[in-house]
């Protein structure tokens, strides 16, 4: 459709079409994916859809105007600071999700900065194990600070000596998963909490993933090492409610120590001819569903449901992990605290990519990471009930690849080994901007989703990243 239409449609037909649509889609009901979507069943999402639903025009812009809303914000704060260990001086604001609260520490500890510098801060620079989720990349090139990187020892975890290392006087803050997105590792937060506290920097903890989850996993006695504000150096930390908490999309909470660190965030204006404005957040009107749906989640799974879905997902990826390690030439990468884990191949005649194109035949989805090559797991409980099968189709598929080496030379395996692996980064780079515009240009076209290693149904802009880097590579021979 290139027009709004000139005469309205009909409600239901313009849902029935909103549903065909919905046919393009991976289907994730069938628990055959393993990120994007934290489902718990229709049930759940029905609820959640009945309290975003009775929200759903509510602006949280204005907590005066909208009461109740500040109620919720206030309450899933206050709910999920005392989960997290914080004490009543903690303070905190809900944001749309992980990225925007990863984006915030970082404008935050910036201007904090500057308020503090009797010489002016000339390149405010943060440091971050590589392994840190790519929105702290974003937030890094959105805010004018320099990512230092720090590497990671042979357990994924960041090297602490490194990170001490790199601290100068350009220093805003230091950053480190709990756990890591690739890995499902958490970074040593106690020892980083005493270099940040010796230092006077301030010290995030990303548990956008684990902050509703790890505190759980600690109840059922596996051992959790402090990463929250039980750590004395750490000033703030970020938990997805719209993860491992299974609310609605566009949610996340982002706390700080006390309010003088938060209060770096908020943004005043009070020139401006449309009247006073103030904002703690980066949006400007705030959905109201999204907060009314994750306080509702927090209260209806309360601390038992928690516990409970917290059990069945460590059963599942106990499940999981031996499965996977009993697989001939598989190894899971580092120590994986939670249900988030990759694994990779040891086996030279076993390309790890290859493999995750026999999953994808049979069905799955399947992420891949790089550096080293791959393959990634989120469980949640919906996947107790595909353990088996997906295991079962893991054993079969690295059979096949080792049958069939050449396997690693074609299909998505060819064009993901191939991007991992190209020395050039820039050109990737260069690719991959081709694809964003063509994906976000105005010739937009999106062919059916691509499984398997048939690469002519893939999306176009997939086959253009794809042809540019064969092309780049031949340029290389
Ligand atoms: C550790 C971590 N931080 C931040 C994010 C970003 O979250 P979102 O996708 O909700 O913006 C993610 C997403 O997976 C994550 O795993």
């Amino acid at each position: 459709m290139k027009s709004i239409p000139e005469k309205g449609i009909p409600r239901e037909e313009v849902l029935d079409r909103l549903k065909d649509f919905a046919g393009e889609d991976v289907n994730y009901r069938d628990n055959k994916i393993f990120s994007l979507v934290y489902y718990l069943g229709e049930e759940h999402t029905d609820f959640l859809k009945q309290a975003y639903g009775m929200y759903f025009s509510e602006n949280a812009l204005n907590p005066m105007a909208f009461r109740s809303l500040k109620r919720f914000e206030h309450e899933v704060v206050r709910m999920s600071a005392s989960l997290l260990n914080g004490d009543d001086q903690v303070a905190g604001v809900m944001t749309s999700g992980g990225t925007e609260s990863c984006l915030l520490p970082v404008l935050a500890y910036r201007e904090m900065a500057r308020a503090s510098r009797v010489i002016p801060l000339r390149r405010p620079e943060m440091i971050a194990p590589e392994t840190i989720h790519v929105a702290w990349e974003k937030a890094a090139k959105y805010f004018g600070v320099k990512m230092v990187h720090v590497p990671i020892d042979s357990d994924c975890r960041v090297d602490v000596d490194s990170v001490r290392k790199k601290i100068n006087r350009n220093t805003i803050m230091i950053v480190a998963s709990a756990p890591s997105y690739p890995h499902g590792v958490i970074d040593p937060i106690t020892h980083l909490g005493e270099i940040a506290l010796s230092r006077g920097i301030p010290f995030h903890v990303d548990s956008c993933l684990g902050g509703f989850l790890l505190p759980f996993v600690e109840r059922l006695g596996y051992e959790v090492p402090p990463f929250d504000f039980r750590v004395p150096g750490v000033t703030s930390i970020s938990a997805d409610v719209h993860k491992y908490a299974f609310s609605a999309k566009g949610a996340s909470t982002l706390l700080y120590r006390n309010i003088d660190y938060l209060k770096h965030q908020f943004f005043i204006c009070t020139d401006w001819p449309g009247g006073i404005f103030a904002s703690p957040a980066l949006l400007g009107t705030r959905p109201g569903g999204a907060i009314a749906a994750a306080w509702a989640a927090l209260n209806t799974i309360g601390m038992d449901g928690y516990l409970d879905i917290a059990r069945t997902i460590m059963d599942t990826t106990d499940k999981f992990k031996a499965g996977i390690e009993a697989i001939d030439g598989l190894k899971i990468l580092g120590e994986p605290a939670m249900g988030v884990f990759a694994y990779t191949s040891e086996d030279r005649d076993v390309n790890i990519f290859a493999v995750g194109d026999q999953l994808e035949e049979k069905g799955w989805l399947v992420d891949r990471l790089q550096r080293p090559d791959a393959l990634h797991c989120m469980i949640t409980p919906r996947h107790a009930a595909i353990a088996d099968q997906y295991l079962a189709d893991l054993q079969s598929g690295v059979e096949a690849v080792r049958r069939n080496p050449e396997l690693a030379t074609s299909g998505n395996a060819a064009m993901y080994g191939m991007i991992a692996h190209v020395p050039f980064r820039a050109l990737v780079k260069k690719e991959v901007a081709k694809m964003m515009n063509e994906l976000y240009g105005s010739q937009c076209i999106m062919p059916p989703l691509s499984t398997g290693s048939d690469q002519e149904s893939g999306p176009r802009a997939v086959k253009l990243l794809s042809a540019g880097l064969n092309a780049l590579n031949r340029l290389r021979k």
